[in-house]
């Protein structure tokens, strides 16, 4: 069939919106017509090149859709079931999978090549070449075939275009505090970067009950936001931050710091490090480019406070359990999704949501068909 998809030629270039041809769905895939989609820094690093990825491609990873047609072997999926993505995929046989450690499921492996799990061909084609996915999902499409892995089926009524929320920013920011970071309540938690990762940390953090939720950004409308969504408090810088938190905590400093820039830096590692106390953890969930190979921090804090640096992807999830999960708390009032969206785009708007990106106009822009 022919549909239409935001493809990626070269580095650093605009979205190209434009008609593809995409195949059936082979063994285990999906043909799903998207929803929504929402607009994560991630795909940002794929323009740049701080994530390298096989170029062209298909841009998007957080989104929802309608399955229209299931593919040979596809088991628990049909059409017109309501599916969430995760941007890691989820085979929920794997050893990584198989020890809830979901967020670094084997498949994930293939992730950078952006071809289909089942046989490492692309069913997207466009002017002539083979088209990769980004997370092989490609969701800045009207339509998209993926493995029934990447998918994790839902009931809700809650529309598809805020819905796609949970399938990286809302799971990721939360997971960083309570899984990675594992908050607690009456823990002082610090988020620097507050976009749709970093405001999802803030929720995660009021919702466990922090004593004190510090957000750090640059841009008032962002901290304003934070304030909204339960933040105590919010400040321009670490330097900021570090003042208020010696004067809040008496010097014992917060329990959690989660990075969520746009663009990791080496350096922030260390002011991160300088924010947390005693067996504090810096959670890392911003993407560092792939070129920086140093970071500046005290290696002796690590030890004589015990300190730690902790990564995270996919905020260490199990997104199986933990999509239906926030779903659950979105019912009971805990958990605010249609509030994360500040602007709706058409797909041939997605530059224009780059940009309020780039410029800090958003919380996050979605993409809906
Ligand atoms: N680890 C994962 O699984 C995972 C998943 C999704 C996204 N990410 C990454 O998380 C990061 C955040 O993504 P996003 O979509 O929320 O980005 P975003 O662009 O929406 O938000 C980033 C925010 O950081 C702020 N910021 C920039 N420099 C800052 C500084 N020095 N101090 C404090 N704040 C600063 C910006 O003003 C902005 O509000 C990106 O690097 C993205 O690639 C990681
Ligand atoms: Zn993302
Ligand atoms: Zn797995």
């Amino acid at each position: 069939m022919k549909t239409r998809a935001a493809v990626l030629w070269d580095r650093n270039k605009d979205w190209s919106v434009e008609e593809i041809q995409l195949d059936p769905p082979k063994q285990g895939e999906v043909l799903v017509a998207l929803g929504g989609s929402g607009l994560c820094h991630s795909d940002e690093h794929v323009v740049t090149g701080d994530l390298p990825t096989a170029l062209p491609v298909i841009g998007g990873h957080e989104g929802a859709g309608i399955v229209e047609e299931v593919g040979p072997g596809v088991t628990g999926l049909a059409p017109g079931d309501r599916v969430i993505f995760s941007f890691v995929p989820s085979c929920g046989q794997c050893r990584a999978c198989t020890s809830g450690m979901g967020s670094l499921c084997e498949l994930g492996m293939y992730t950078r090549d952006g071809r289909q799990i089942s046989d490492h061909t692309a069913r997207h084609h466009a002017r002539g070449q083979d088209l990769g996915l980004m997370c092989m999902l490609g969701t800045f499409a009207e339509h998209t075939v993926v493995h029934q892995a990447s998918c994790v089926k839902f009931d809700d009524d809650l529309p598809l275009d805020v819905a796609c929320l949970l399938g990286c920013g809302v799971i990721t920011g939360w997971g960083s505090v309570a899984y990675t970071g594992e908050a607690r309540v009456g823990d002082v938690v610090v988020v620097v970067g507050i976009g749709g990762i970093g405001i999802n940390a803030v929720q995660g953090a009021v919702a466990l009950g922090a004593e004190y939720v510090v957000a750090v950004d640059p841009v008032a409308f962002k901290r304003n936001k934070a304030l909204e969504f339960g933040a105590t408090h919010a400040v321009a810088s670490s330097q900021e931050a570090a003042a208020l938190l010696t004067e809040l905590t008496r010097g014992r400093m917060a329990q959690v710091c989660v990075n969520t820039m746009g663009v990791g830096d080496g350096d922030q590692i260390g002011a991160s490090l300088g924010l947390v106390g005693k067996r504090g953890r810096v959670v890392v969930t911003n993407l560092h480019p792939a070129a920086e190979t140093k970071v500046t921090m005290s290696a002796l804090e690590l030890t004589t406070y015990e300190k730690q640096v902790r990564g995270s992807l996919f905020g260490s999830c199990n997104p199986r359990s933990d999509i239906p999960r926030m779903l659950e708390l979105y019912r009971s009032g805990k958990l605010k999704l249609a509030e994360l969206r500040t602007r709706t785009y058409g797909l041939d708007e997605v530059n224009v949501g780059y940009d309020d990106m780039r410029n800090g106009r958003n919380l996050r822009g979605v993409i809906t068909f």
